[in-house]
């Protein structure tokens, strides 16, 4: 059987912004994955900006153009839907998804709290959808190494965990303000919201949750231009620094989670860090080849690897290329999809809705913490 044999899933986007539109990027070089058990077809694209959904014209597969997402959930030639909307909507827009009767990848952080994410989970499970949240850095050969490298050495006692996110556009204080900088759409948390699970989710996978936490959050520019010749109130969390204690293999272990918006010269960084007193494994998209791996014999000395292009899903791609994010999010969709079918086979899975949740049960204790100045239990 030929790839174009495959069983075809009918996705419709609800939000065609920048995310909204690597779906479709994605979609349309499906051809380059020889071992994904299914084909995505992009049948349908909602966005209340009708100028949105012009780009999306380009793309021969979209048939339905929604102005609402209740214009899209009521096509019955949609199976899966992935939503990318402010976090404001994603607890009734999911929740609508779920009830119309459509399996759902839902853009992190899954609520825009953590009540809105245990109603979305349960809602999922109650009615048997299938559910998964969007975070493609795991997805990266870097970051498999160092999960595939946790679990099959013996790394000695552990001595810290380190897992980041950094960007740094936003330390111009000239970028105008959108809906990720203000509190009612992007929610309490903040950068926690915005950045959290791309830092949380290998740890989590992992088995690796902070049971305590003391959080470090800033706000650093209190204003920016609102891009209409004003100044518009900033009023999120900017910076997150959150040092928590896990419980693994019966000691107690320094697990530190870093989100920043604002970390010079940073612009997309995604790095996670595991030392032991054996042995140890660093990887950071800044060097997006290269795995570092610690070891103490005689003498102690980092050793580095260049690491191409070993996906968990074969591509034609060849194996001494360098992949990119829109590389991750087709690995990513070929995750849920394969996922979804019952084909994964041992491959590595979307983020769950209970990892979700967990994410946001730390940046809960996290926002309690920083207010109270004090650990507080997760
Ligand atoms: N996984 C990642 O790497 C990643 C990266 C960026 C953003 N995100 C997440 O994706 C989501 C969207 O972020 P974005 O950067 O694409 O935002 P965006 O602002 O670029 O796009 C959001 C789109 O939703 C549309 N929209 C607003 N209300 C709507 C409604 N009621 N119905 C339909 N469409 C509506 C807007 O018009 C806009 O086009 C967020 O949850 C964000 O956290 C994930």
């Amino acid at each position: 059987m030929s790839a174009s044999d495959n069983p075809v899933v009918r996705v419709g986007v609800i939000g065609a912004g920048l995310m909204g539109r690597e779906v479709a990027s994605a979609f349309g070089r499906w051809f380059a994955l020889l071992d994904c058990p299914v084909r995505p077809e992009l049948v349908a694209v909602c966005d209340v900006n009708p100028a949105a959904l012009d780009w999306f014209r380009q793309v021969p597969s979209v048939r339905h153009f929604c102005a609402t997402h209740h214009e899209l959930l009521a096509c019955e030639d949609v199976d899966v839907v992935y939503a990318a909307v402010p976090h404001h909507l994603h607890e009734q827009i999911y929740l609508d998804v779920l009830r119309a009767g459509k399996d759902l990848l839902a853009e992190k952080p899954f609520g825009i709290d953590l009540r809105a994410a245990r109603a979305i989970r349960e809602e999922g499970e109650r009615l048997g959808r299938f559910v998964r949240v969007s975070s493609e850095f795991p997805f990266l050969p870097g970051a498999q190494r160092v999960m595939k490298f946790v679990q099959g050495n013996d790394l000695g006692a552990l001595l810290s965990i380190r897992s980041r996110f950094l960007h740094s556009s936003d330390l111009d204080p000239k970028k105008p303000i959108n809906w990720k900088r203000i509190t009612q759409f992007c929610g309490e948390a903040g950068v926690m919201n915005d950045l959290g699970l791309h830092v949380a989710h290998v740890p989590l996978r992992l088995g690796w949750r902070p049971l305590w936490v003391y959080a470090q959050l800033q706000k650093i520019y209190e204003s920016r231009p609102d891009g209409k010749g004003g100044t518009a109130k900033c009023d999120t969390w900017d910076n997150a620094m959150v040092h928590g204690t896990a419980q693994i293999a019966g000691q107690s272990v320094p697990l530190s989670l870093e989100m920043k918006r604002m970390a010079p010269t940073e612009t997309n960084t995604w790095e996670i860090e595991v030392l032991g007193t054996d042995r140890g494994v660093r990887y950071s998209t800044k060097e997006p080849k290269t795995l570092w791996q610690y070891s103490r014999a005689e003498e102690q000395s980092w050793s580095k690897v260049d690491l191409g292009f070993a996906m968990p899903f074969k591509t034609i791609t060849g194996g001494i290329f360098e992949p990119g994010f829109p590389d991750l999010l087709q690995q990513m969709w070929a995750a849920f999809l394969a996922e979804r079918a019952g084909k994964l086979e041992g491959r590595f899975g979307c983020a769950t809705p209970a990892e979700a949740v967990a994410h946001h049960e730390i940046w809960t204790a996290a926002l309690l913490s920083h207010v109270e100045q004090r650990v507080v239990s997760v």
